[in-house]
């Protein structure tokens, strides 16, 4: 009983570790990254496949957009860079918010990860994104939605995805986390999308705060960031060493 306390007291006094991630830390796994990876994404244009009107114009092109996507996600493993991440749990309280659609945080073992542009292994109602009743996980033998599917709503069936111009129903959630953080890390994100971008303002003044990208890239806040210009597998191997000194 003595140690249990014990045990339960520590993990209470983890310091809080929040990061960023883009599509940048999913690029060594094969998956592909929206503006700069060649593949699927190429030969479709984001107003088409990832906008709330290309959504209304053509639900069922997007739809197979989608689908096809989800054959290559289920193709792809967790890297180095999530295995790291998952296993910094050992020693911090970890929160992952990310911007990708896929599964591989989860995949990996992260405990808390919040998705603010959804999850490609999701479907829902068109009529109510949020609605918890129509939300179906799919599996790897359940990957498609057929042209005409209905969610439970009666509504078309369409990817738990946040489209352009949607709002991003996990940014309060996501903007609470990172006001909490002792340390704030981007990992692989160019930062030009709002409203995640703006998170960055939200770390709190005395955060150390790191940014992992073999790119240059610009912090909206003029904050100061450790900058490690590397891969994600690479910069969270650097990170992760960085961070014993500050447990
Ligand atoms: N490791 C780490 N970072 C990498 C790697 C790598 N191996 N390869 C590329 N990058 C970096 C790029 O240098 C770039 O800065 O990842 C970043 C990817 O930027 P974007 O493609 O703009 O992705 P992201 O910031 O996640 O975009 C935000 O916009 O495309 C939409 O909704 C989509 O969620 C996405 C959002």
């Amino acid at each position: 009983m003595r140690e249990r306390i014990l045990i339960t007291l520590k993990m209470g006094n983890k310091k809080k570790l929040v990061v960023l991630t883009g599509a940048g830390i999913s690029a060594e796994s094969g998956f592909s990254t929206f503006r700069d990876s060649g593949g699927l994404w190429e030969q479709y244009s984001v107003e088409r496949v990832a906008s709330h009107e290309g959504w209304l114009e053509d639900p069922e092109f997007v739809n197979e957009f989608y689908n096809k996507l989800r054959g290559q996600l289920v193709a792809a493993s967790p890297n180095k860079a999530h295995t790291i991440l998952a296993q910094l749990e050992k020693d911090w309280d970890v929160t992952v918010i990310t911007q990708n659609v896929d599964d591989l945080h989860e995949r990996a073992g992260s405990s808390k990860v919040i998705h603010l542009h959804g999850e490609l292994m999701k479907v829902c109602s068109s009529r109510d994104v949020e609605d918890p009743r129509c939300i179906v996980a799919l599996d790897e033998h359940h990957l498609t939605v057929a042209p005409g599917q209905l969610a439970a709503d009666g509504s078309l069936l369409r990817p738990y995805i946040v489209f352009f111009g949607e709002a991003v129903p996990k940014l309060q959630e996501a903007a609470e986390a990172v006001e909490q953080a002792d340390v704030f890390v981007v990992i692989g994100s160019s930062l030009v999308v709002y409203p995640a971008a703006g998170l960055v303002h939200y770390a709190p003044p005395q955060a150390q705060c790191f940014l992992i990208d073999p790119k240059e890239v610009s912090i909206p806040s003029g904050r100061s960031f450790e900058v490690i210009q590397d891969i994600a597998s690479k910069g969270m191997e650097k990170l992760s060493l960085r961070l014993q000194n500050l447990l």
